[in-house]
């Protein structure tokens, strides 16, 4: 598909691990577009509800509740309705309680918006119905995965360096448990868009596979 100077929509899905934070901010930053982190608006949600005692079970007042929901990525950070949560929304129990909250019709549906804001401008977005519902008319569709090890791995060494000290096992359990229901679910469940590139990253490098996403992109023009 040709541009004819328009900035491009770029979306990356695909399951937890499998790289699509980092080599997605990695692309847009080369590329000079804005990166959204769609993750991290459920995780967000998520935080916000657990405080307030909002369950998965209440789609009403989930759906109430988003109506006042804002959230900012701005300097490397993430704020929702105005807090600093970069750090809270990471934590083991976010990881285990966000898909329950992400799979809600209620909550998705209340986000589309906040997910369109930037795209006239161009951007490279992450998450797993980037491609099926919230762009499917992007420029370019990537569905990044890896073997379900291979993502636990780098789980498992991101938080490493983030001086914690993780369990392997788990973190491989909480992979398994999490791409059941994220694929199972009957919402936008996780599946490539029949029109998306299908890219294996096991065994490559972060800069292999930003080049790899590049060159896709090169082919636009
Ligand atoms: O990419 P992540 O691990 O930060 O995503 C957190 C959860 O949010 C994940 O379990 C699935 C859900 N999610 C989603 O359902 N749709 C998206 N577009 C992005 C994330």
């Amino acid at each position: 598909m040709a541009l004819r100077g328009k900035k491009p929509v770029i979306v990356l899905d695909g399951p937890a691990g499998a790289g699509k934070s980092s080599v997605g901010k990695e692309v847009a930053k080369r590329l000079g577009l804005p990166f959204l982190d769609t993750g991290a608006i459920y995780r967000a949600i998520t935080l916000i509800m657990l405080r307030e005692n909002i369950t998965p079970m209440e789609p009403a007042r989930l759906k109430e509740r988003l109506a006042s929901f804002s959230i900012g990525f701005a300097g490397g950070k993430v704020t929702a309705c105005g807090e600093d949560v970069t750090a809270a929304i990471r934590t083991p129990e976010i990881d285990m309680e966000v898909s329950p909250y992400s799979a809600v019709c209620e909550v998705r549906s209340s986000i589309l918006g906040i997910q369109r804001q930037g795209m006239s401008e161009g951007l490279v977005a992450e998450g797993r119905d980037m491609g099926t519902v919230v762009f499917p008319d992007a420029d370019l569709k990537i569905f990044l995965t890896a073997s379900p090890e291979t993502r636990a791995r780098r789980r498992y060494e991101e938080r490493l360096g983030r001086g914690e000290t993780p369990d392997y096992e788990e973190i491989l359990e909480l992979v398994n448990r999490r791409d059941a229901i994220d694929s199972g679910r009957e919402i936008a469940p996780l599946v490539p868009a029949c029109d998306a590139i299908y890219f294996d990253t096991t065994g490559f490098s972060f800069e292999e596979v930003v080049r790899g996403i590049l060159e896709h992109t090169a082919r636009l023009n």
